[in-house]
């Protein structure tokens, strides 16, 4: 059950180029259901910026009913939330969309997770998850160049970890469809989140038997305003990114 509330802020870290960490506490987190959700934010209380900024939930703790997103600070609203600090508010609306489905695997299943730049932080719930329901987790990161490399040791807990830049500055140079050509010939199920072109190569390279999570520009995020539909792929429909997925089955829309 989604619902607005002023979360307060208990740390809000730089941990790359461009990226924050920031942990919200409040009651909201009770109605979070598993990995791959999003909240919306809006960071001010006036009219500008006058849109929320869609996030995904990094990780959730119901117990201490806590939360934390990874956020790219580039525009207007993101750079005032990287300026908040401890016992500030955020107003948060949430938790929203449809997320990775963790059900339906075998016991000991070989999961791949592939995700790419601001992608990356959903999949760390979701390998939390695989790993405490006794699933192996191999993840493979991509990233612009070394700066913009974060969490590399954080999925180390969950299973093997490889890292590639474009640039080479940081792990093997070049895609995550490289690092997986080289590392994993064989998996059972595949998660992916990142860039289309990303998601688009995965999806080429891996086939269904995956599902991927799409990032997209958003207005309401429930589902009224029609901003963050695509395309189906083997019909004249759409769906929309905010109610629907963000997360959908690999081969179900145009990505
Ligand atoms: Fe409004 Fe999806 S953001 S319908």
């Amino acid at each position: 059950m989604k619902q607005v509330e002023k979360m307060k802020v208990l740390r809000n870290e730089k941990i790359a180029r461009s990226i924050f960490e920031i942990e919200l506490e409040g009651n909201l987190v009770q109605h979070m259901s598993g990995p791959g959700q999003f909240v919306h934010l809006k960071v001010t209380d006036g009219m500008d910026p006058t849109l929320r900024r869609p996030v995904s939930v990094c990780r959730y703790e119901r117990k201490k009913s806590t939360f934390t997103m990874l956020y790219r600070a580039e525009g207007k609203g993101t750079q005032l939330l990287s300026r908040k600090t401890a016992e500030d508010t955020v107003d948060v609306l949430g938790p929203l969309g449809t997320g990775f489905p963790t059900d339906g695997l075998k016991p000991g299943s070989r999961c791949l997770l592939a995700g790419g730049g601001i992608g990356v932080p959903p999949l760390y719930e979701l390998a939390r998850q695989l790993k405490a329901g006794g699933h192996h987790v191999t993840t493979v990161l991509g990233f612009r160049s070394k700066e913009d490399v974060f969490y590399e040791e954080a999925f180390r807990e969950f299973g093997d970890v490889y890292v590639t830049t474009e640039d080479g500055t940081h792990g093997a140079k070049g895609f995550v469809t490289d690092a997986i050509d080289r590392h994993v010939p064989v998996w059972d199920r595949y998660y992916a989140c990142g860039p289309r072109p990303m998601l688009r190569a995965l999806e080429t390279k891996l086939g269904t038997g995956g599902w991927l999570s799409l990032e997209e520009r958003m207005g309401c995020g429930i589902g009224a305003c029609l901003a963050c539909v695509c395309d189906e792929k083997n019909g004249p429909g759409y769906r929309k990114v905010c109610t629907d997925g963000p997360v959908f089955p690999a081969g179900e829309v145009v990505v």
